[in-house]
């Protein structure tokens, strides 16, 4: 978890420190605690800023070094581009951009302290807690693995403690704004961390254990042992564990915050701990990457840990499923046709088409035995989608335009965003095959829109979407708030659909 980054807040004024922080909107309009520490200071402002060639441009910055009668050896002012119109408020996003952009540069400047007036107009407490929740995920580091930190490196390195204050208006409703989005910054960090963690490290019965961790929250937790698979007619999830010496697990996560009865929304992970392909075998280069393969159950893992963290009033079902897909002299081949808990045989034409034989059966056993008002998959489930999104936006293919719509609208207000790709049933009749009642992969062409589909064979009439998140899990930095290699796609995402649709 976050460590080593303390903010808080405090009232105005603010006190003497190291660092001060000023915010100004374009023409250099201050607030108004800040013009009265810029008059105290008798600094030409103006004059400061034609030659630093600063307008308050969003982005841009002003230091001044050893200012006068402030009590700072450093002033910094920060642009925030045209002042907020009431109409159209900036973006709740641009706040945490805000916030992650003044860390890397405390962090440039080997800051160890710092105060920063936050008393422009734009900064609601909302915007306060979005504006820290940026601080957060920008300091993020995952570098439990370095024994050894290089002395070059160092200027890299974020330092020891940063202690940032907080100056607001109103501390007791900032304060509060902050825990509650506290709550999804934590979510966003658990599945950063177990995306990046190593697969020699985290296999399917740590990832389980992990997940474990979510009952002191107050989740229910069931662990389905590979036994247990069985019994219930797995045949297509067990298939991809079957060459690996870790077995099969899924976990189900549960979180009753809404009415006794009332139908959950339900939210299903792909988990594979390590994809090498199987018998189908991955080229080695970049197979490293395949750590990150379960970074769809660790997006439901960190939503889970979020909702019940701030106490969220919905009934929210997660399940994952978690194996890791390995050759061997027991790993399933090319040809074999499998029986899916649903009872469609699937005949399996390349054993790295894997991702969705774990959804089959993990779709089909949610959606079933918990009769979802709306079951979401996250899953990094085709090079397809990288290739066509990349790392800006993941894709969205839905049988429920209104679910759809609503996905796309989250995705633009958390920064998490999505673009919908087609399903139609010109691409399912891709995937029959001339032994079994579908085949796993119909090759390249449309490779996501053709995974899409050999899902939704596995979706019943429910409100589905399925979120192919191959691009943006992993392989950043990726934005002002993603410094690291795992994103943690998919937690802001799902707890901002869960906060507009879902609650209350
Ligand atoms: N886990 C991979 C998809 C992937 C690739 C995720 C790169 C992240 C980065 C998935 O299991 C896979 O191997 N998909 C194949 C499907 C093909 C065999 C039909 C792919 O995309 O090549
Ligand atoms: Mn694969
Ligand atoms: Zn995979």
């Amino acid at each position: 978890m976050q460590q080593d980054l303390i903010v808080r807040t405090a009232p105005f004024p603010a006190q003497k420190t190291a660092i001060l922080v000023l915010f100004a909107g374009q023409g250099l309009k201050l607030g108004p605690q800040a013009r009265k520490i810029v008059s105290a200071s008798r600094l030409d402002i103006a004059r400061l800023a034609r030659a630093g060639d600063f307008t308050g441009r969003a982005g841009s910055a002003l230091q001044i070094l050893a200012p006068a009668r402030t009590g700072a050896d450093r002033l910094v002012i920060i642009g925030t581009g045209k002042p907020a119109d009431a109409k159209a408020p900036p973006p709740a996003r641009s706040f945490a951009d805000r916030g992650a952009a003044l860390v890397a540069q405390l962090v440039a400047s080997r800051a160890d302290r710092a105060s920063v007036v936050l008393d422009t107009p734009d900064f609601s407490a909302e915007a306060i807690a979005r504006f820290v929740s940026g601080m957060k995920l920008r300091h993020y580091r995952f570098d439990r693995y370095r024994a050894k930190k290089k002395p070059d490196d160092e200027a890299l390195e974020p330092p020891a403690r940063l202690t940032v204050t907080l100056h607001v208006a109103d501390r007791r409703v900032a304060d509060r704004a902050i825990a509650d989005r506290d709550a999804v910054t934590g979510g966003v960090i658990l599945a950063r961390d177990l995306v990046n963690e190593p697969a020699n490290v985290l296999g399917t019965l740590e990832f389980a254990a992990e997940a474990g961790k979510l009952a002191d929250l107050g989740v229910e937790i069931e662990v389905l042992t590979d036994k247990q698979l069985q019994k219930l007619g797995m045949g297509a999830l067990l298939a991809v564990a079957k060459g690996s010496a870790r077995p099969a697990r899924i976990v189900v996560m549960q979180w009753r915050g809404g009415k006794k009865g009332e139908a959950p929304i339900a939210f299903v992970g792909k988990g594979v701990v390590f994809d090498s392909g199987g018998i189908s075998i991955k080229p080695a280069s970049s197979m490293e990457d395949m750590k990150g393969d379960m970074g769809g159950a660790a997006a439901v893992t960190g939503l889970m840990r979020a909702l019940a963290t701030r106490k969220a009033r919905l009934n929210a079902v997660g399940v994952i499923g978690l194996v890791e897909n390995m050759p061997s002299g027991e790993a399933t081949r090319p040809g074999d046709i499998l029986t899916s808990m649903s009872g469609q045989t699937i005949e399996v034409v390349n054993t790295d088409a894997e991702g969705r034989l774990v959804l089959a059966d993990a779709l089909w056993y949610t959606n079933t035995r918990f009769k979802p008002k709306a079951m979401i998959d996250l899953a990094t489930l085709t090079g397809a989608i990288a290739v066509a999104l990349g790392g800006e936006y993941a894709g969205l293919f839905s049988n429920n335009d209104e679910l759809a719509g609503r996905l796309v609208k989250a995705g633009e207000a958390s920064g998490d965003k999505l673009w919908r790709m087609p399903l139609s049933p010109a691409y399912d009749k891709l995937i029959n095959s001339r032994f079994a009642d579908i085949k796993n992969s119909s090759g390249r062409n449309a490779g996501a829109s053709t995974a899409a589909q050999f899902l939704q064979r596995f979706v019943k009439d429910v409100a589905w979407a399925h979120l192919d998140i191959a691009g943006t899990a992993f392989g950043g930095p990726n934005g002002e708030t993603s410094p690291s290699w795992a994103s943690g796609y998919g937690v802001a995402l799902l707890d901002q659909l869960v906060r507009d649709h879902y609650e209350g």
